[in-house]
Order: structure tokens, then C-alpha cells, then sequence
């Protein structure tokens, strides 16, 4: 939660080194942003047009009854209308464009990126919290390009240009509409920094619920299945009604600044007319030139207006872009060296671990001074009870996380060497928990093959699982569409697919985590034979704490406080009286009962 709050603090609307970033991220797009720049001050020039225009109708034409002439001014307003018009929409096509497709490119940069990112980063960053980096804060970003920096530009350029023209026409006037501007600015100021704060706490109370609503509909089982829907219920209430009442009062903040400065405008025409009329009485002004200053005065507030609520934009959107950049610039801890090697033919083990220490935090050791080797072609089972770090070893070994002293080798090369998909090529794991994606059976099997298996190699893979009778009990067989992480196959039907995918590599070294542990015995039976078939002459881990699965391995390994505790046959073990036949004892002895 708090990091979730974290994320709403704002800081600067301004930040060069941000700025910056993001300049050179929409660099590719620098034609259309050029554009949309020239567009500006024609913008300008034809806001300003208009209202000359009218001064001329006036004060040329109408007072001099002028009607012959008064059609021509008037053809020619209404085509500075429809120029002005025009320049919007372009503008507008413009800007959108622009902030899209420096979306696009943003968001793409940020898969990327993801893609690159070692397992150690995703135990920290929490889902809904990446989440929010690819598509709200990108989001935030765009509005940086659309109605911020650029509107602000543009509002300059027309705010500069009405004040030019005001002075112009007559100096007085202007300068008795310009002495409204400090109470206007104060004004608005003053409403804008409270419907700031009011929008942050909008904003924090928003995450708050994003945070809860995710979690729930993710536990939904969990709430039904302990009959939690009321307090829930209640909980969500409280979290709604929150919103509901920041949200009201960021509302009648923005109100009540629009409000005040309509009054202001309306004040400032007061002002205006009492003084005008007094200068037309004097014959020192025209009667259309007090119109004109009356449209230049309104053309004149909107921007001071707005320019606080496109300071929040921008404030967000720096927040925003701080954001992606922090996240763009973490470093893979796990990457390929930039030069890797093939192994070189040695008849080192098939695997090693060679004084292997590794904590996930800091110095909360999993695995010290860990150290076992197994040859090429040996099945070797590693046992220990739950959180001796068994699976630890098999993410060490495909490289998920590095290690914090020693060395994992692989064919005698350190893992830190290889190349990183050769080095998942070789090495196929298959992981308790396993994962699949949407898409048809088939696709799962070929992943990160697509399009190079051939059908013989998948009818292998498929076998060798045990998997041949539950794609025919499927209604499309292979080509049976699979939902968003397979949620319409059992536990152990996910599991046996699994197995096949490893097995369409054909892996050097076969590590299996536990992979039999939620299919049915029968299942379970007819994988155990055809892995036996599976393991002649493959190097293979296998992982367990139910002890029946491993009695048939060569050599079987006891993890226990971080390190190999003993190791040898299953009948050795036995005799020796050691850890392992206290584990076998209790497993024995639970299975009877
Ligand atoms: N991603 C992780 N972040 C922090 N600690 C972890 C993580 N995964 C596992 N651990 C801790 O490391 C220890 C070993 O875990 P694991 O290798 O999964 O055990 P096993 O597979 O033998 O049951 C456990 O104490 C567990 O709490
Ligand atoms: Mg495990």
C-alpha cells in the first residue's frame, strides 16, 4: 500500500534531465512535432484577427453605415473563422498523433525491457504496480505531449501575441485590463493549490482502491470459501465512499476556481466599460475598439486560467516519466556475458556446484557452501523437507538468480558464461507450479520454438509425457484453444503438458521440481515409466520431498541447512540410519496412515 502511495507524490512540472529523456524518445516523431510547432503563432495570428475585424465593422462600416462594405469584412471574418478552424483540427490531429505514437514506442520499451528483467526483480516489483508503469504512467506521459507542454506553448504564444496587440490598439485600455492580472493570478493560485491537494488525495485514494479490488477479485475463491463477502462488502464501502468524497471536494475546488475567474472577467468588462465609455464620451477612443478590447480581454483570461491545471498535468506527467525511467534503468542482474562460448568437449561433470552460497535477501542464507556434481547420464534425486532450498537449486542451475559466492557449472563451464538461451536450451526444467498461456495446445508444447518442431519431434515429446490420452480426450485435440494460464485444465493435466513442452527441447539435463506431485497416482505411475525411459543416458535431477518418487535414482542427495547432508543409493541411505531413513520412516509411516 505504501508503495502504491509512493507513487503519487509530485514534484516538479518542470525537469530538464526528464525533458530530455523524453525528447530523445520522441526524436523519430521530431517531423510532426516541428509541425504542430509552426502551427502556433499562425494559431495566434488568427485568434488575434478576429476581433480586429470587429473593430473594423464597427467603427469603419457600421457607424458610417457602410453596408457594402460591411459584407466584405464580414466574408472575411467568417473565412478567418474557417481558417482558424481548420488550424485547430490539424493542430489537434497533430498533437494526438504525436502523443500516440510516443505511447506506442514507450510501451514497447517498456516490454521490452521487462522481458529483460531477472527473477529477483519480479519478487520486488509487485503486478499491479507494473502494471501501472505501462499503461497509467505512459498515459500520464502522453498528456505531457497533448495538453500540456505543447498547450502550454501554444498558450504563450497566443497570450504574448494579445498582449502585443492589446498595447496596440490603445495602451490605456490595456493597461487598465493588465491591472487585474495580479488579483486574477492570485486568485486562481490560490484555488489551484487546493484542487491540487485535493487531486493528489483523489489520486491516492483511487490507488487504495485499484490495490484492494485487484487483490479481491484475484482471492475471490478464497473470500467465498471462507465466507468473507460481508466484510469485504464492508471494507470496499469504506474505500468507495473515501473516493467518492475526495473526489466531491477536488470537484468543488475546480469549481470554485472557474467560478472566480468568470467573476474576475465579468469584473474586469465592468472596469472596461466604465472606463471606455468615458474615453468614447471623450472622443479619445472608438466605440470598436472598446468591442475588439472586450473579445482580447476574454481571449486573454482563458490562458492564465488554465495554465495552472496544465501546471498539474505536467506535474504528473514529470512524475510519470521519473517513473518509467527508474524502471528503464534497472540493470538486469542476470544477463549473457557480451561475448559467450560453447563449452569446449571436457570430461567434466554434466553439473556442478562448487561451494554454492545464495540468499534471496541479503544474508539470509539458503543454500552455504552447497557442493555436488552429477555426471553426464546420472539420475541423481535431490530430497529434504520443504524450504531446504531444492527448488533454489534448480533456478540457480537455469540461471533465475545468481549465485552469491561459488560457482554453478555446467559441462565444466561456469553458467555465468553461457549463453542464455543455450543455456535454457540445455538445461529443461520443469517447475512445480507451472505455467501456461492462452493459445491452442500446440502453441504451449512449441513455445519459444514456434514454427521449428517438427511433428515427429512433438508426437516424441508427447508420449514420452503421457500426455497422448489426455490431448485425445480433448475436443480439438492439440488444437484445443487453452484460457489465460490454462484455468480450463486440472492441476495435473497443466503438469503433464509441462512435462511434454521440456521435453520438446529435448534437454541435455532434465530437472524435474516436484513435477509429479499433483497428478494421480495412475498418472503419476505412467510418467515415473516412461521418465525411466526418458532419463537412460540424460542427465536428470529430480527433485521431491515425497521420497517413493526418487528410490529408483543412482544416486540420491539429502539437502539439508543449506548444504548436501548425505548422499548415496537409496538402500545405503537406509542403512546408514542417517536423515534420510528418518525421513523415510515418517513418510512410510504417514502413507499407512
Ligand atoms: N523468491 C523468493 N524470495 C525470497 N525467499 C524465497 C524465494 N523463494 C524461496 N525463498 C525462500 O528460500 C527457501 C528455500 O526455498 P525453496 O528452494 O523453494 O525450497 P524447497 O523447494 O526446498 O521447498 C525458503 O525458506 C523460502 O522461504
Ligand atoms: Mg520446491
Amino acid at each position: 500500500m505504501r508503495d502504491v502511495e509512493h507513487d503519487e507524490i509530485l514534484g516538479r512540472a518542470f525537469d530538464r534531465r526528464l525533458v530530455g529523456r523524453l525528447a530523445r524518445i520522441a526524436r523519430p516523431h521530431h517531423r510532426l512535432i516541428a509541425a504542430a510547432g509552426v502551427l502556433f503563432p499562425l494559431i495566434a495570428a488568427f485568434e488575434l484577427v478576429q476581433p480586429f475585424l470587429v473593430k473594423i465593422a464597427i467603427d469603419d462600416h457600421i457607424l458610417r453605415a457602410d453596408w457594402a462594405g460591411l459584407t466584405g469584412v464580414a466574408a472575411l471574418f467568417l473565412a478567418a473563422l474557417a481558417v482558424l478552424a481548420i488550424l485547430r483540427a490539424v493542430e489537434s490531429y497533430l498533437m494526438n498523433l504525436t502523443g500516440q505514437r510516443v505511447m506506442h514506442d514507450l510501451r514497447a520499451a517498456i516490454f521490452r525491457h521487462l522481458l529483460r528483467l531477472d527473477a529477483a526483480f519480479y519478487d520486488r516489483y509487485a503486478v499491479g504496480r507494473l502494471m501501472t508503469r505501462v499503461l497509467n504512467d505512459v498515459e500520464a506521459v502522453n498528456e505531457a505531449f497533448t495538453s500540456g507542454l505543447f498547450a502550454v506553448i501554444g498558450d504563450i504564444v497566443t497570450l504574448v501575441a494579445v498582449v502585443g496587440a492589446m498595447l496596440w490598439l490603445d495602451w490605456r485600455l490595456a493597461l487598465v485590463t493588465f491591472s487585474l492580472v495580479p488579483v486574477l493570478a492570485a486568485v486562481a493560485a490560490w484555488f489551484r493549490v487546493r484542487a491540487r491537494d485535493a487531486y493528489r488525495e483523489v489520486r491516492r485514494r483511487l490507488a487504495r482502491l485499484n490495490a484492494f479490488l485487484q487483490e479481491s477479485i484475484q482471492g475471490m475463491t478464497v473470500i467465498q470459501l471462507f465466507a468473507r463477502e460481508a466484510h469485504e462488502h464492508r471494507a470496499f464501502r469504506r474505500l468507495n465512499a473515501d473516493y467518492r468524497r475526495m473526489l466531491f471536494r477536488s470537484t468543488i475546488w475546480e469549481a470554485s476556481l472557474y467560478a472566480s475567474v468568470e467573476a474576475l472577467g465579468s469584473a474586469a468588462l465592468a472596469v472596461l466599460l466604465w472606463y471606455g465609455a468615458r474615453q468614447i464620451a471623450a472622443e479619445a477612443l472608438t466605440f470598436g475598439t472598446l468591442v475588439a478590447f472586450i473579445q482580447y480581454t476574454t481571449r486573454f483570461f482563458l490562458p492564465i486560467r488554465d495554465l495552472g491545471a496544465k501546471y498539474t498535468v505536467m506535474q504528473a506527467a514529470m512524475a510519470s516519466a521519473e517513473r518509467i525511467f527508474e524502471l528503464l534503468d534497472v540493470v538486469p542482474a542476470v544477463q549473457a556475458p557480451p561475448a559467450t562460448s560453447r563449452p569446449a568437449p571436457t570430461n567434466a561433470a554434466a553439473v556442478e556446484f562448487s561451494s554454492v552460497w545464495f540468499a534471496y535477501e541479503d544474508e539470509r542464507w539458503v543454500l552455504r557452501d552447497c557442493r555436488f556434481a552429477v555426471q553426464r547420464g546420472e539420475h541423481v534425486a535431490i530430497v529434504g523437507a520443504t524450504g531446504e532450498g531444492k527448488t533454489t537449486c534448480a533456478r540457480l542451475l537455469n540461471r533465475f538468480y545468481d549465485v552469491a559466492r561459488g560457482r554453478v557449472l555446467l559441462e565444466g563451464m561456469d553458467v555465468r558464461e553461457w549463453d542464455l538461451a543455450a543455456l535454457r536450451r540445455h538445461v529443461g526444467v520443469i517447475f512445480q507450479d507451472t505455467v501456461l498461456f492462452t493459445g491452442s495446445v500446440e502453441s504451449n508444447l512449441q513455445l519459444g520454438l514456434d514454427g521449428r518442431v517438427t511433428r515427429p519431434d512433438l508426437d516424441r515429446a508427447i508420449d514420452a509425457a503421457h500426455c497422448r490420452r489426455l490431448v485425445e480426450t480433448l475436443p480439438r485435440g492439440l488444437g484445443e484453444e487453452l484460457l489465460e494460464r490454462g484455468a480450463n485444465l486440472s492441476h495435473g493435466q497443466r503438469q503433464l503438458l509441462a512435462i511434454a513442452r521440456a521435453l520438446v527441447y529435448n534437454p541435455a539435463v532434465l530437472v524435474l521440481d516436484e513435477a509429479t506431485s499433483s497428478v494421480d497416482p495412475e498418472s503419476e505411475a505412467l510418467i515415473r515409466r516412461a521418465l525411466a525411459r526418458l532419463v537412460e543416458g540424460r542427465t536428470t535431477i529430480t527433485i521431491a520431498h515425497r521420497l517413493s518418487t526418487v528410490q529408483s535414482a543412482d544416486r540420491i542427495l539429502v539437502l539439508h541447512r543449506g548444504r548436501v547432508h548425505e548422499e548415496g543409493r537409496h538402500a545405503d541411505l537406509l542403512r546408514a540410519g542417517g536423515l534420510y531413513a528418518r525421513l523415510w520412516e515418517i513418510s512410510a509411516r504417514t502413507q499407512q496412515g
